[in-house]
């Protein structure tokens, strides 16, 4: 049932629901559309049209595949990237050991679509949504973890968890927090160790491992990073030491998303022998589209040049719509369309309305934007009229995706080889 759920996307009907999507499509089904192979700049899509590259995906999938072998790691994705179940697919099949999620309600998508491993990276405190991990837990091939960080939070879900019913243990990590001013997580060691009293204490729930992220360390750099991971991993072993993994075959120790997973590699590969099996465990999921922007800079790749680089596969094209005077343009993708919370896009090629030739985007920037308009500057010398395309480079994958239903799977000569559908 749950992977027909996924070769049912190929079924549904392309609509106005999706933006883009060429207007005399209607009617077909996804399937049939990716079938046609239609030419993103040819085939009578509309603009903004927002593309993914079919190499750079197969690329950066295969990359952080490579990496976490190479390094001893499991990698359970952050799913809340792409909310793509198409996307989760390609990662199990390289190798992934499950999705990562935030919320519940991305779970019950990875879940929906055949998921059978699920790491939820915050604590579940919400009865309904527990109540329906109870439902879950009656397969027996569904793993799922979550993070607790306080008692109550324990309380809250052990109450949820007996009136439901639950057939058995749910399966939780510590987390750790950061550091102070950091984000979710218990401070101290001797927080985690009232929390995982309580978790003892609560027949509802087994303690697994210890886990946190990285990601939010204050003022992270290479050194405070790597110490707040050996704090994490004392921590475990002290743990473990202390018998509170004696429930569970195998102990879980996760961290790291996609600006420091070299650390994460170095800091695990220093994981001394524990009573138990351990699964260390990888989230990175931004890696999947990487960026023009905060992640070019952020990526570990820069600092270990010799293990790979990612490639950026986002690429946004809006038509310029307006060229009131000399120096300014206006194109119609916005805030709806767009990432923008860390950093404008960046405009990469233009595609000559006259011509369809593709040129760099020599004097050109995007300097604002509006909800459906780009706000475009250009210098003296910069070619641009009503009509040209602009290609966009793309700064966070997390809130592009989430801007876009039906995504265009486009490969190097401009064919659409697929749809990628978002559930957000
Ligand atoms: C807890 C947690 N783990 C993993 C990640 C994945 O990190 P990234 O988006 O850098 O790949 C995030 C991202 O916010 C996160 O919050």
């Amino acid at each position: 049932m749950p992977a027909d759920q996924l070769a049912l996307l190929r079924h549904e009907r392309v609509d106005h629901r999706f933006k883009a999507l060429p207007p005399d499509a209607v009617g077909l089904t996804v399937g049939e559309l990716a079938a046609e192979r239609l030419n993103l700049f040819t085939g009578g899509f509309t603009t903004p049209v927002l593309a993914l590259s079919a190499e750079s995906v197969e690329h950066n999938l295969g990359l952080l595949q490579t990496f976490s072998e190479r390094h001893g790691l499991s990698f359970a994705p952050h799913g809340k990237t792409s909310m793509a179940p198409q996307l989760f697919a390609r990662q199990l099949e390289h190798g992934a050991w499950g999705i990562t999620v935030a919320v519940p309600h991305q779970a019950r998508v990875a879940r929906a679509h055949g998921v059978q491993r699920i790491f939820l990276a915050n604590e579940v405190v919400d009865s309904a949504a527990l109540c329906w991990l109870a439902d879950e837990l009656a397969d027996p091939d569904f793993t799922f973890i979550c993070y607790v960080d306080s008692v109550r939070g324990v309380e809250l879900m052990h109450e949820a968890l007996t009136k439901a019913g639950a057939a058995r243990p749910l399966q939780v990590v510590i987390e750790l927090g950061a550091g102070e001013g950091a984000r979710t997580g218990a401070r101290t060691e001797a927080e985690c160790a009232a929390v995982a009293d309580a978790v003892a204490a609560a027949s509802t729930l087994r303690l697994v491992g210890v886990a946190g992220y990285e990601g939010e360390v204050p003022d992270a750099d290479p050194d405070n990073v790597r110490a707040w991971l050996r704090r994490m991993i004392a921590l475990a072993v002290d743990f473990d030491r202390a018998g509170r993994f004696a429930g569970t075959g195998e102990i879980v120790i996760s961290a790291g998303g996609s600006a420091w997973f070299d650390a994460v590699a170095d800091v695990f590969a220093q994981i001394p022998e524990l009573s138990r099996p351990v699964l260390k465990l990888l989230r990175s999921g931004a890696y999947v589209s990487h960026d023009d922007g905060h992640y070019r800079h952020l990526t570990p790749f820069n600092r270990v040049p010799d293990e790979g680089a990612l490639q950026p596969a986002f690429r946004l094209w809006a038509q310029v719509v307006s060229r009131p005077t000399a120096e300014q343009a206006f194109i119609n993708a916005g805030k709806r369309d767009a990432a923008y919370d860390l950093d404008l896009p960046e405009a990469q090629v233009v595609r000559d309305s006259r011509t369809g030739a593709i040129r760099p985007a020599d004097g050109i920037t995007i300097s604002g934007l509006s909800d459906q308009h780009g706000w475009v500057r250009t210098t003296e010398e910069a070619r641009l009229e009503v009509g040209d395309w602009i290609g966009m480079g793309l700064s966070h994958p997390c809130t592009a995706f989430d801007k876009w239903q039906l995504i265009p799977l486009v490969e190097a000569d401009g064919t659409v080889s697929d749809y990628i559908r978002t559930f957000f």
